[in-house]
């Protein structure tokens, strides 16, 4: 298939690309730049061994259709947005505003290039806190600006009458590509992997634990780590499974506490990993966990690298990360 993937130079739609490519598509990217680099383009055409395309376009652009125009895209898979649940709080329209505003002009570019299947990033943050595993029936009530942007995109893909539009809610995605030539390189780190890596590589002191109070093994929260390279798989089997309005969890159903993530990160890598224990963060809760079942079942998507993969290829990729910004 011809696929357009919007935000193809950041983090998970880097790594898709790499899997679409491996699958035998073929690949557009739109990506304005704003929290990614040029150079993952040379990266990933160095990796795939390919001329992957790429335009350099904010989808807000009133002409964006233009992309449409000049080519026939049998599917979107839409990544681009602002990502960051804090900076949402504190700036709620400008996250209304971005990445609202990008969906709906990317559906009309769409609409004019005739073309009507796509494939969004949603976010497990759509989900009520409520009793975990989460199934896809579970209440969505977003406690954040970033998550109602989610939410809502959800539901503008659900109305689209004729359409094949379907939304996947990823859990918390880690690890990065086995070449370590790509991962995810935050310019502001907030969740626990990038965080640790910082600290293990000596950029940062030291780790703050946000909450040893929670109802968890160990009082620690608990989240369903996937690793990206199995998420970028799941977007290849959602592309091929496109029909009429879909939602699926992706993640692992396994759940991993703070504490654990961090004993097996120093463990694996020998590192020293100072850290304190400091009060909750706000609006954390104790533990979030896919229930896959409905991916396996309808996309036959399975996850398959451990913890142990995650951990340590993105202790690689930063160790690349430092020494790219050295340079
Ligand atoms: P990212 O910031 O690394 O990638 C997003 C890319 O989109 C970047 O390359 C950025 O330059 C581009 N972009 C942003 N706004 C744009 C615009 N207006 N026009 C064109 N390009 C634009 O983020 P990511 O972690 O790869 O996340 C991708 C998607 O997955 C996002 O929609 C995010 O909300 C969603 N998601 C991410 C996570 C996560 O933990 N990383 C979890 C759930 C959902
Ligand atoms: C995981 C656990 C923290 C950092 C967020 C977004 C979510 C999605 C994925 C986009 C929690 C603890 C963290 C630290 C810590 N993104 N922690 N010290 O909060 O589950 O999800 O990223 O869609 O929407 O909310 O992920 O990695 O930030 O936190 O103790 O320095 O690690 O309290 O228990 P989270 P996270």
């Amino acid at each position: 298939m011809n696929i357009l993937v919007t935000g193809g130079l950041g983090y998970i739609g880097s790594h898709t690309v790499i899997e679409l490519i491996n699958a035998g598509h073929k690949v557009t990217i739109v990506d304005n730049l704003s929290n990614s680099d040029i150079s993952v383009h040379h990266r990933l055409n160095q990796i795939t061994q390919n001329d992957i395309e790429f335009i350099e376009m904010d989808l807000r652009d009133p002409l964006l259709y233009m992309v449409f125009h000049e080519h026939q895209f049998d599917a979107v898979i839409h990544f681009a947005g602002l990502k960051s649940v804090p900076e949402s709080v504190s700036e709620p329209i400008k996250y209304y505003s971005h990445n609202l505003h990008t969906t709906i002009n990317l559906l009309n570019a769409m609409e004019y290039g005739n073309c009507h299947s796509i494939v969004f990033s949603s976010s497990a943050c759509v989900y009520a806190p409520s009793d975990s595993p989460l199934t896809e029936e579970s209440k969505t009530a977003p406690n954040n600006p970033y998550g109602q942007t989610k939410l809502m995109a959800e539901e503008i893909l659900r109305s689209l009458m004729g359409w094949n539009t379907t939304s996947l809610r990823y859990f918390n995605p880690v690890g990065c590509h086995e070449s370590g030539l790509i991962g995810d390189d935050p310019k502001v780190p907030a969740n626990l992997m990038p965080c640790i890596t910082k600290v293990a590589t000596g950029e940062w002191e030291s780790l703050t634990v946000f909450g040893t109070d929670y109802d968890t093994r160990d009082g620690t929260g608990e989240r369903d780590y996937i690793h990206v390279v199995d998420l970028a798989k799941g977007h290849v089997a959602a592309l091929e499974k496109l029909e009429g309005h879909q939602v699926f969890n992706l993640g692992t159903g396994r759940g991993h506490t703070v504490l654990e993530v961090l004993q097996r990160f120093i463990t694996l890598t020998g590192e020293r990993v100072e850290y304190t224990v400091g009060p909750r963060r706000e609006g954390d809760i104790d533990s979030s966990i896919a229930n896959n079942g409905k991916a396996k079942k309808v996309l036959n998507f399975e996850c398959e690298k451990p913890l142990d993969d995650m951990i340590l290829d993105s202790y690689r990729w930063q160790k690349y990360a430092m020494d790219l910004r050295r340079q």
